[in-house]
């Protein structure tokens, strides 16, 4: 596993590693309120769908223990509206409901139990949430391999590593599995404007890896993918909906299409926490939108001109027909996905 974790629970409080200093400080904060946690999720510190769901349900251990002095049913409705606030930090990664609404839900089934025991039961609930995580990785990465070929180029977007979940990563964990059995990889890692979680994040755990890579520019992947040889792309996301549309951090949709255009295999790295068979396609997915400083400043320097606008979508879509396989914990969906995606999700509810 990684040295480094992006949360813990450690003495009832929640312990981030600050995603928005690395890779230059590596700084961790103790949270003991809920509402800290939202703000966590909101301003990045944590990051990833899956660390931001696993991120969450430890929000609600929080907001328990914050209020255990309440009657029961003053904390369930305390608990209710922590949810809530949680949920609406992010809109993006289902993650966020689907975790939240797990610690809901185990609530609801234990309608005696008194305030400690709630905290009890949503701590445990917790923990089993962020444990799962790491198993689900490892099995992607197993289950990617026999697509992948000895010697393997991939690209890769944004960050989907160790820090995006609770630990090993899901597209990062397919690459990062490929190289601890032994296959020769090289990684180009997309940038990522604007937050530049592929140059600051991505690179920095490739580095801590061993695994070699290069960093570049997003719009230099077509360019990559017509004059070098590129194996594979490898993404992760933040909502897949029952037909395969992806939602993914921005660019992901231009490298898709690329890869396309260059019939290169287009993976999506899914922990089935992360599929949404509620939704019949991508237009359903709300698509984040984050303030226009993140484009027009870097580190706090502006770059454009004073008054200059910036419009800036956090996520998009890409349609399931630019998606060669979309790769769960519980195996490998194929076109058409709104048949393999439910089985396969009900495979995982056994697993
Ligand atoms: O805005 P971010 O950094 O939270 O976006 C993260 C991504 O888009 C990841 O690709 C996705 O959450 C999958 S992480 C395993």
């Amino acid at each position: 596993m990684t040295t480094y974790r992006s949360l813990e629970w450690r003495d009832n409080s929640l312990v981030l590693l600050d995603q928005r200093v690395l890779p230059h400080n590596v700084r961790y904060l103790t949270l003991t309120r809920v509402e800290e946690v939202a703000e966590a999720i909101r301003n990045m510190t944590v990051r990833g769908a899956p660390a931001i769901g696993s991120a969450a349900a430890y929000g609600m251990a929080l907001a328990a223990l914050q209020n255990r002095v309440l009657s029961t049913q003053k904390l369930r409705h305390f608990l209710e509206q922590a949810a809530d606030l949680l949920k609406a930090s992010r809109p993006t990664a289902v993650n966020l409901a689907w975790a939240v609404d797990r610690i809901l839900d185990r609530i609801k089934i234990n309608p005696t139990a008194d305030t400690e025991e709630i905290f009890q039961i949503v701590l445990r609930e917790a923990h089993r949430i962020a444990e799962e995580d790491v198993r689900t990785n490892r099995q992607i990465g197993l289950n990617a391999l026999p697509l992948l070929p000895h010697k393997v180029t991939f690209i890769h977007h944004c960050n989907t590593g160790a820090l995006a979940t609770v630990d090993y990563g899901t597209a990062l964990g397919i690459i990062r599995t490929a190289h601890e059995h032994g296959h020769e990889v090289f990684v180009y890692v997309d940038e990522t404007r604007p937050r530049l979680q592929g140059a600051r994040l991505t690179a920095w755990e490739l580095q801590q890896l061993g695994i070699p890579f290069q960093i570049i520019v997003d719009g230099a992947s077509g360019f990559i993918m017509r004059t070098r040889k590129v194996d594979a792309v490898v993404v992760g996301c933040d909502r897949v909906a029952r037909n395969g549309d992806t939602a993914n951090k921005i660019g992901t949709y231009n490298l898709a299409i690329a890869a396309h255009a260059h019939g290169i295999p287009f993976y999506v790295a899914a922990p089935t926490s992360t599929i949404d068979l509620s939704l019949p396609n991508g237009e359903a997915i709300p698509i984040e939108e984050r303030t226009e400083d993140e484009i027009t400043t870097i580190e706090g320097f502006r770059i454009a001109p004073e008054n200059a606008s910036a419009y800036n979508p956090a996520f998009d879509v890409t349609p399931a027909s630019y998606i060669t396989a979309i790769i769960t914990e519980a195996g490998v969906a194929y076109p058409p996905y709104d048949e393999s995606l439910p089985s396969l999700v009900e495979l995982a509810q056994q697993w």
